[in-house]
């Protein structure tokens, strides 16, 4: 994989042409679109269809969670669109197992949701969980490996708890954020570097990038960043 094969792009804006217009910005300085919950219905399927298409790689962020006949065809509906990743939120083997059934022999690559990072201890306990945020991480991530997921998606401040455990298991890292700029909304920013070292084999990055004048120069910027990154 090459530097910018590991940017994964989020596409959060409110419609395909916005995204189209940007992706047209980007050329192939990035690796992967993600496409999220708002994308999603506002025509991003057929969006992510036509990137499919391009040869474009996609990531459906749907972070499934139902029972196991709905996920498992969730599953083989958004597998047979051509995408690459999808989320899917590793709560339980029930789930995970349903999501593997579901993807089949397709190429779909699974991502658990371990802990969503804006719950803290509070939000847990509120949950009747009475665990620390971090051990909940790993032990969803050891549930996901487990039930025969690709990878977790997991804080930069996770990644490397993680990565010291889960052997040929992806970590894909949200966050990221370069050094000196504004980290906006995110409360456990890492730089691209960081995230590098602790073990993330994919950054996902949004403003960064899709905010910059010139999105491409941001993401040419990154990839540099992660080829000198040491790991
Ligand atoms: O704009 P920014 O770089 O903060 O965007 C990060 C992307 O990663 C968003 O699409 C956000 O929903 C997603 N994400 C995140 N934190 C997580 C999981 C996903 O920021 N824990």
């Amino acid at each position: 994989m090459t530097p910018k094969d590991r940017i994964i792009v989020a596409l959060d804006v409110p419609d395909p042409d916005e995204a189209r217009a940007l992706i047209a910005k980007l050329g192939d300085s990035v690796g992967v679109y993600k496409i999220g919950l708002e994308l999603l219905f506002e025509g991003g399927q057929d969006l992510a269809k036509e990137l499919v298409a391009e040869g474009k790689r996609v990531f459906i962020d749907a972070k499934l969670l139902d029972i196991e006949a709905t996920v498992e065809r969730a599953t083989a509906a958004i597998a047979k669109t051509g995408a690459h990743f999808l989320t899917v939120h590793a709560t339980d083997t029930k789930t995970l197992d349903a999501a593997v059934r579901g993807r089949g022999d397709s190429a779909l690559k699974l991502l658990g949701v371990t802990v969503l990072t804006n719950l803290d201890r509070a939000d847990l306990s509120e949950q009747g969980i009475d665990m620390p945020p971090l051990a909940l991480v790993q032990e969803r991530a050891r549930l996901a490996q487990r039930a025969g997921l690709d990878g977790i998606v997991a804080s930069g401040k996770e990644a490397a708890a993680l990565h010291e455990r889960l052997r040929n298991f992806l970590i894909v890292t949200p966050g990221i954020r370069q050094q000196g700029t504004d980290t906006q909304d995110q409360t456990r920013a890492v730089t691209p570097t960081i995230a590098v070292e602790a073990g993330a084999d994919y950054l996902v990055v949004g403003r960064p990038i899709t905010r910059a004048d010139d999105p491409r120069a941001a993401a040419q910027k990154i990839a540099e960043e992660i080829a000198s990154a040491e790991v």
